[in-house]
């Protein structure tokens, strides 16, 4: 079965970026044939800086090759280079309600951040389904603000299937539950756009400055400490041995510690699950012709799969 997804390049990628999606998809590509790529053309919808998008896209090659995407393994590839995906997305879109896309959350709050309402902001969820169906996906693996998106392409693919006969597959998201919201250092969805990321470039007084400012509550120092709802806990939850997330809870509990030991060692802890992929990340980055060279090889097979199944939507429509 064919396991897909994609990441925009849109900034730089951040811990609810890493374990929400780049690590759960990473594992996964021994168990089936993965396809990931870097959404360049969904980028375009927030980001008008093309020297921006330029750096960004090579950015998050290089992410997700440092986090462990085995080129050998993953076809990985950038969205842009298959550009029959638009064409199935036309295709598509001829099928897709309006009412369907305008019950969508995203266009609606990224329009209330102050993006600008474009068609294709719009129709976003319309060429990430044709992004789905045309490489044949089984398994997508996302972090669960995207779950509404996969549901639009189910439902894409079922009205084309029943105006056109069967032709694609439905694809099931895969959302994992201790991951599918990594909250940022306010406590709220850690994003990009809200300004509360820990970003996996961070230098390290970045990072640490960052960790030490956790919000916390003002309980005082001997008292014990309320392990609901801590930030620290669920950051320290993502990297840390079930017997030293144990520890820190009885310890949380038992009170006599500050939250300022509690950051410190979680900064302990998130800066040395990162050592390994710091050092691959500066390998990559200083051979950016190896990086092509990936990404070139991943554009040819996904191609393949695309033009075979592009073929297949324009015989069942009727325009071959
Ligand atoms: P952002 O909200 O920072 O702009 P994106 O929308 O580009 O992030 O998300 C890229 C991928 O990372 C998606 O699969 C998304 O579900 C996942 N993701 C983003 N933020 C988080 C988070 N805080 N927790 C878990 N997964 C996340
Ligand atoms: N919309 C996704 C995001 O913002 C990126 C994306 C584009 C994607 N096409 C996809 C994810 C196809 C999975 C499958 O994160």
């Amino acid at each position: 079965m064919k396991i897909l997804s994609g990441i925009q390049p849109s900034g730089p990628l951040h811990l609810g970026n890493y374990f929400g999606m780049m690590r759960p998809a990473i594992e996964l590509q021994d168990k089936g044939e993965a396809f990931y790529f870097i959404a360049d053309y969904h980028a375009l919808t927030s980001l008008f800086d093309a020297s921006k998008l330029r750096e960004y896209s090579f950015d998050v090659a290089v992410d997700f090759l440092a986090a462990g995407l085995d080129p050998e393994r993953a076809v990985f590839f950038r969205q842009s280079d298959v550009p029959e995906v638009t064409e199935l997305a036309w295709l598509l879109s001829t099928v897709t309600p309006m009412g369907l896309l305008e019950r969508c959350h995203s266009y609606k709050d990224k329009t209330a951040r102050g993006l600008p309402a474009s068609h294709a902001l719009f129709s976003y969820p319309v060429l990430m389904a044709a992004d789905i169906l045309i490489y044949d996906s089984g398994l997508v693996p996302v972090g669960r603000d995207q779950k509404q998106h996969l549901e639009v392409a189910r439902d894409v693919a079922v009205k084309f299937n029943e105006r056109f006969g069967e032709t694609f597959r439905l694809p099931e998201p895969q959302i994992r539950d201790e991951v599918a919201t990594v909250p940022g250092l306010d406590g709220q969805k850690m994003s990009k756009s809200y300004n509360n990321g820990i970003f996996l470039s961070d230098p390290e007084n970045v990072f640490k400055k960052k960790v030490m400012g956790i919000k916390t509550d003002s309980t005082p120092v001997e008292a014990p400490k309320s392990v609901e709802g801590s930030l620290i806990l669920q950051l320290y939850s993502l990297v840390a041995k079930q017997a030293e997330m144990d520890a820190m809870k009885e310890s949380f509990l038992r009170g006599g510690t500050g939250y300022g030991e509690y950051k410190k060692e979680l900064f302990r802890a998130l800066w040395g699950y990162f050592a390994e992929y710091r050092a691959r990340r500066a390998e990559w980055v200083a051979d950016r012709k190896r990086v092509e060279s990936v990404l070139a090889a991943g554009a040819a097979k996904a191609r393949e799969v695309a033009r075979a199944t592009l073929a297949k939507a324009r015989r069942a429509s009727g325009l071959t």
